[in-house]
């Protein structure tokens, strides 16, 4: 399997638009579209393997070098704090990482203690040390917008797409933390073993994406 490039995935959004690029450049992504209950799929023709996976493990497996390519939300990047090459921005999966609560809220997160639920621990206990401030972080795995409404924490740090969450929850942005989009990254070590078949996936998906930005500007 040395000579395939093993690209991870979690499936849903982030993955059926990258298979739409991948496809774009000859690669039968059939297999991984529908995928059953297999979790290593194939395109045999073009020496590509996938893996299905769950959107958190896909630093993880990229980082150990099972896979070579992996497309990943710039927030779980963040999260997981593994030394991946970042190599393509792919621009989908837009949304933005925010602090979260009741407007009321917005005064004592600039001078008290506060405690913040999240999924996001590590990007949240960065983002405050850095303005050296003292917090308590309660990790959760979901639904966080329920901390400040049932009262286990003053604010929120998680993703805001629409913004239709925290509004039905009487909750409003208080900072923005960064931008979030899928990305696409590599092995360091599978991109120099394997520099010219992923140079050239890259290079292939990053002219798509630009011919896409032609045809149809944000
Ligand atoms: C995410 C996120 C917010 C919501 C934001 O949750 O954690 O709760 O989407 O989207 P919006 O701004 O469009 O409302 P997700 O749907 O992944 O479910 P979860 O709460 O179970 O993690």
């Amino acid at each position: 399997m040395s000579d395939f490039i093993t690209i991870a995935l979690a499936k849903g959004r982030l993955a059926d638009e990258t298979f739409g690029l991948l496809e774009a450049l000859g690669i039968d992504c059939s297999e991984p579209r529908n995928p059953g209950r297999q979790l290593v799929l194939y395109d045999r023709a073009n020496s590509i393997r996938f893996i299905l996976v769950k959107p958190s493990d896909v630093p993880t497996y990229v980082d150990h070098g099972v896979a070579d390519l992996g497309v990943v939300g710039k927030d779980t990047l963040l999260e997981a704090g593994r030394p991946l090459y970042e190599v393509l921005d792919l621009g989908f999966g837009r949304c933005r990482l925010c602090v979260a609560g009741y407007p009321s809220q917005t005064a004592s997160i600039r001078h008290a203690t506060f405690r913040v639920a999240t999924k996001y621990p590590s990007i949240a206990r960065n983002y405050w040390e850095a303005q050296g401030k003292p917090i308590e972080i309660i990790e959760l795995h979901g639904s966080v917008e329920l901390g400040p409404v049932i009262g286990l924490s003053d604010v929120i740090l998680d993703i805001v797409e629409s913004g239709s969450t925290l509004r039905a929850n009487g909750l409003v942005v208080l900072e923005e933390v960064c931008e979030v989009s899928a990305q696409l990254v590599c092995n360091r070590v599978s991109l120099k073993t394997k520099r010219e078949r992923i140079q050239w996936l890259i290079d292939g998906m990053e002219r798509q994406l630009a011919e896409r930005e032609r045809r149809s500007p944000q």
